[in-house]
């Protein structure tokens, strides 16, 4: 008698496998109902953007493989479903694969710009978190790509759901992020006069996650999906060599399973700073959230509010690899409530806020439970209570 194996049982047992050995869970069967049920629910998603979905697919729908130039890149790659704060990323792993049209097309795509035009684009892409660990060759490849677009206010840049065409650096105006579930809109953050949107699609080969509208007039930096896909995707699969290791290992991430760290170190990016710089001005408003990659970050704080010259600051705490800092302010939708500086030369892991929202919400219980201590370890520090800077509610 010969027994049939049955289509695709090999692959969904093998990626099973794979993630069993990557999350390690406690509990095997409840890890498996859980991994089952996501795999339905992205099938059926899948099924819905079917004709929206670009690079060719991937078999089974549940593994997500880039072909580079270097056989050594490829990685799996873990598309996460999007929510906001405090809620769960559902995460799905779908197959994407540079396609041979994209191979061979030609890598560059120039549009001219006159040096007014890249001194702006320049400006606007100083802080962009995505381009930070780039090298000069990339990063000017990519001001080459790069074009201009004027928008005018209530133009939708994004829709939800749509296929992924650009990644979008701003250069000036207003953008509200408008998630639509259930019939409902709901705007869930906005972007004003700085920062960039447009790369999970591109990243993950999904469909958009988010709607984007301008609320005012603006300008826009685009970069096509195919210049995107060939240096920053290919430089993700780098990042999650370097840091996977250490993501794994931050107590922070445990409540996220391995996929969605992996996404996590996607939206990161190394700063360095040297010793005695400031990171982190108490007062500024927060668009970052920080986590020590090396060396060490001293936190002080003034004891009133008022940004006195003179006032003196306390050391309040210190940050060591591994432990992360500037949470609070974004927790809280305050002001920084304290400062950090470097001590020593110290590299940090940078997150901006969007991605601090749309990833770490699983994690909040963890952060949480650290701001209430906040208060104690001021009111042992300051020992006149009636002072102590109210930051954290
Ligand atoms: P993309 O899915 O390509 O298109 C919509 C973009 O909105 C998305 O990439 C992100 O860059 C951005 N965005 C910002 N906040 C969110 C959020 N909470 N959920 C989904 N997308 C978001
Ligand atoms: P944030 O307010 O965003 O910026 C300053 C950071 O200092 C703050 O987030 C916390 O991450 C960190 N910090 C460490 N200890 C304290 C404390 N006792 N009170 C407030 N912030 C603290």
């Amino acid at each position: 008698m010969s027994i049939e194996i049955p289509d695709g049982l090999t692959e969904l047992l093998q990626s099973f496998t794979v993630e069993v050995l990557r999350n390690q869970p406690g509990d095997l069967v409840e890890f498996a109902l859980h991994y089952f049920i996501q795999l339905k629910e992205h099938q059926s998603a899948s099924a819905c953007h079917h004709g929206n979905t670009r690079g060719g697919g991937g078999e089974g729908g549940n593994s997500m493989q880039i072909d580079s130039e270097n056989d050594d890149d490829d990685e799996e790659f873990v598309a996460p479903v999007i929510n906001r704060f405090l809620r769960r990323s559902s995460v799905c792993a779908e197959a994407i694969n540079l396609n041979e049209e994209e191979e061979d097309e030609d890598p560059r795509i120039t549009h001219p710009k006159s040096d007014e035009q890249r001194h702006r684009l320049q400006e606007a892409c100083r802080n962009i978190l995505l381009f930070k660990n780039l090298d000069l060759e990339q990063m000017s490849q990519i001001l080459d790509a790069m074009f201009e677009k004027p928008v005018a206010a209530g133009e939708h840049i994004i829709d939800q759901g749509d296929d992924g065409d650009n990644f979008y650096v701003i250069e000036s105006g207003t953008f509200d992020i408008v998630l639509t579930a259930d019939g409902v809109d709901r705007v869930v953050g906005a972007y004003y006069h700085q920062g960039s949107f447009g790369e999970l699609a591109l990243m993950y080969n999904t469909p958009r996650a988010a709607t984007i509208i301008a609320t005012s007039e603006g300008a826009l930096w685009c970069m096509d999906r195919q210049t995107f896909r060939r240096i920053i995707v290919k430089n993700n699969y780098k990042k999650r060599e370097t840091y996977e290791a250490f993501i794994k290992s931050l107590p922070l991430l445990t409540s996220l399973v391995v996929s969605e760290r992996m996404c996590v170190v996607d939206v990161l990016s190394s700063k360095s700073y040297a010793d005695g710089e400031q990171i982190i001005s108490q007062g500024d408003l927060a668009d970052c959230f920080y986590i020590v990659e090396s060396g060490q970050v001293r936190i002080a704080m003034k004891r009133t509010k008022t940004k006195k010259e003179e006032e003196e600051e306390m050391q309040i705490a210190t940050c060591t690899s591994g432990q992360y800092f500037g949470e609070l302010a974004l927790v809280t939708n305050k002001p920084r409530a304290a400062s950090a500086y470097a001590i020593g030369d110290v590299k940090c892991l940078v997150m901006d806020v969007q991605a601090f929202e749309r990833l770490l919400g699983p994690c909040m219980d963890i952060m949480k439970r650290n701001i209430v201590n906040y208060e104690e370890q001021l009111a042992a520090l300051f020992e006149d209570t009636a002072n102590i800077p109210d930051n954290t509610t």
